[in-house]
């Protein structure tokens, strides 16, 4: 399907100009879309786009394979810029001590947590870390994720760590979705090192960094700088190794609570503050101080939140301090079991009162930005990879969070080619 046909379109959603990196503020409520439209694609590119009262000639057309998406609204597929896709197995006995009334916090200082799935995943052969990842991708896939970023931090000694990005490199490789990896050795101190921080810290400075950025594994860093996690020092210190070897910072902060990561992320140029659930009024001042268009891009995950009870990040003030929010899925067996997009969708209308345009954008261009694939993917611009969300025969854009938890999503291009087809692909 090299060449495709998209007629009859309900709508075209997310039609930007080529340079638009991101939405902020207010303007993310005003999401362009073109109604009863069409749209070609080429050797997986968007190619040309018009009204159907304008049709492309026929000489565009011939050949050319033909989706007729009559009550469809076509979309720019989901962008998942922050998930632990890549780890050995799920941690649901975790959930059932949530359940009975225990803490992230509490559960991790039991041995469960990250360093749970550290000793997993250290176990387990690279390949059977391959296989779990790619059905756990291919899912993803299948709800309308066309990128997602991938993130190390359960291997947690240099084999592992290694391991972890190479299985990342692989799925880029095999798969047809648009994969970014980072490193996120500083996400929990091993037990090794429990007594001596400072010799995990030169391991990650000194040879993890050096040695994923000579084998091109990464493309950023990631520290998880919480309180009884690494310092806000201590990822100051690894967001200037990151930028000497051309890693830059996408970084988990104020998760739990609010100890100066954001100021610290801003001066060290991140690409992305990542959760945010714990905000001060001097976080989101700080954001926008800097601007839009230089502040780190924050991105909310409130399938996070919603899945272990902590509270929403503050979409609103974002939003009313003129800043972008992306949103993610944060997948992973800790605190986010789900890689699903949609349900971040419905999460970010119900509970973060962001209005469907908003939100729409905050998982297509904003999200491609937040991982540096803005000029790929995130909106309908010729020239953009044809990778595209075809709805089911829904009463309006409203519609897709508002009935939550169904499936409202028919067929999923990626690069113009089928990942999922549904009934408009006769
Ligand atoms: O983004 N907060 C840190 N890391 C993950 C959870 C990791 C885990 O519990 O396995 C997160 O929520
Ligand atoms: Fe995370």
């Amino acid at each position: 399907m090299s060449s495709l046909l998209i007629k009859n379109a309900k709508a075209l959603v997310g039609i930007r100009a080529a340079g638009d990196r991101i939405v902020p503020g207010l303007a993310m409520a005003h999401l362009p879309l073109l109604e009863n439209a069409w749209l070609t694609a080429d050797q997986g590119r968007i190619t040309g786009f018009g009204p159907m009262s304008a049709p492309p000639p026929p000489a565009m057309t011939e050949g050319r394979t033909v989706i007729d998406a009559t009550d469809r609204y076509v979309l720019p597929g989901w962008c998942d810029p922050h998930t632990h896709t890549v780890h050995a197995a799920p941690r649901e006995e975790e959930f059932v001590d949530k359940i009975n009334g225990l803490s992230y916090q509490e559960i991790a200082a039991r041995g469960g947590g990250i360093l749970n799935s550290a000793a997993k995943l250290r176990a387990m052969s690279e390949q059977e870390l391959y296989t779990r990842s790619e059905e756990r991708l291919r899912t993803m896939m299948h709800q309308g994720t066309v990128a997602v970023e991938i993130k190390s931090g359960y291997g947690l000694d240099l084999d592992s760590e290694l391991k972890m990005l190479r299985v990342a490199r692989r799925l880029k490789a095999s798969l047809p979705l648009q994969v970014k990896t980072t490193l996120l050795a500083a996400h929990a101190l091993p037990t090794a090192y429990k007594t001596d921080r400072e010799a995990y810290m030169r391991l990650v400075l000194n040879e993890l960094i050096p040695q994923v950025a000579a084998e091109g594994l990464a493309d950023f860093v990631d520290v998880f700088c919480e309180t009884n996690y690494f310092t806000v020092e201590e990822m100051v210190r690894i967001l200037e190794a990151g930028a000497r070897y051309g890693l830059r910072g996408k970084v988990h902060v104020n998760q739990f609570t609010s100890i100066g990561g954001i100021q610290a992320a801003i001066a060290h140029r991140a690409l992305s503050v990542d959760h945010l659930e714990v905000m001060e009024a001097a976080d989101i001042e700080a954001l926008a101080a800097r601007g839009a268009h230089a502040a780190p891009i924050p991105t909310l995950l409130p399938s996070c939140s919603f899945f272990i009870r902590i509270p929403y990040g503050p979409a609103r003030a974002l939003m009313q301090h003129d800043l972008p929010v992306a949103l993610a899925t944060d997948f992973n067996p800790g605190t986010t079991p789900s890689g699903n997009m949609n349900l971040v969708l419905s999460l970010a209308c119900i509970q973060l009162r962001m209005l469907p345009e908003e939100a729409i954008h905050a998982l297509t261009l904003n999200a491609a930005a937040a991982m540096d694939l803005h000029a790929e993917l995130g909106s309908i611009t010729v020239g953009k990879r044809a990778s595209l969300i075809i709805t089911g025969k829904v009463p309006s854009l409203a519609f897709l969070p508002y009935a939550f938890g169904n499936d409202h999503i028919d067929t999923v291009l990626i690069d113009a080619i089928p990942v999922r087809s549904g009934t408009a692909i006769a």
